[in-house]
């Protein structure tokens, strides 16, 4: 390498390095979220079998449920005709797409907004109840047929990061 040749690379390294530094305050201030860690970490600990807490995360509600045995035994028994059992036409993340709808059979997490009007749906024993227009939903979130609803309840992108410590992320995996 030449002389001529070393300093064009320094000077197009200081250039690049430049334009970062111009172009990250702007990144910032127009997306808020550029550079954040937008993840929530969610110990599930604390729930005993059949317990539930709802979490608050990019302004919109969750449930997360800890389910019994004998709810889990439900969810593949087909005790009620589901719109969408196999979740072939709802949204969550490629993991959930399964009779739970969650990455641990006796942990559920789903975003709470009903899928027909956006209501918050309310935990019930055999599964979710939205107060608006009165679609039942399963403990997978799968809605049950003959409910205003058209699609089961939206699961999030989410992982274990310890034992019993999930975190959720943003994720275009939960388009999937
Ligand atoms: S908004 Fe839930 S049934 Fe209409």
């Amino acid at each position: 390498m030449n002389r001529r040749t070393l300093l064009t690379r320094i000077v197009q390294g200081f250039s690049i390095t430049g334009l970062g530094f111009v172009t990250y305050p702007f990144l910032k201030a127009w997306v808020p979220s550029f550079g954040q860690d937008l993840g929530l970490e969610i110990d599930v600990s604390e729930l005993a079998p059949g317990e539930s807490k709802i979490v608050h995360w990019l302004g919109r509600n969750l449930h997360v449920i800890r389910r019994t045995n004998e709810t889990i035994a439900s969810l593949t028994s087909a005790e009620q005709p589901l719109k969408d059992p196999e979740s072939l036409e709802s949204a969550q993340p490629i993991f959930a797409t399964n009779a739970y709808r969650s990455l641990r059979a006796d942990i559920f997490v789903g975003f709470s907004n009903c899928t027909h009007l956006g209501c918050d749906v309310v935990k019930q024993d055999k599964g979710f109840k939205c107060p608006c227009h009165q679609s039942d939903y399963d403990a997978a979130g799968r809605v049950v047929e003959g409910a205003a609803a058209p699609l089961n309840l939206e699961v999030p992108n989410y992982r274990y990061i310890s034992g019993n410590l999930l975190k959720l992320e943003p994720s275009d995996a939960s388009d999937a």
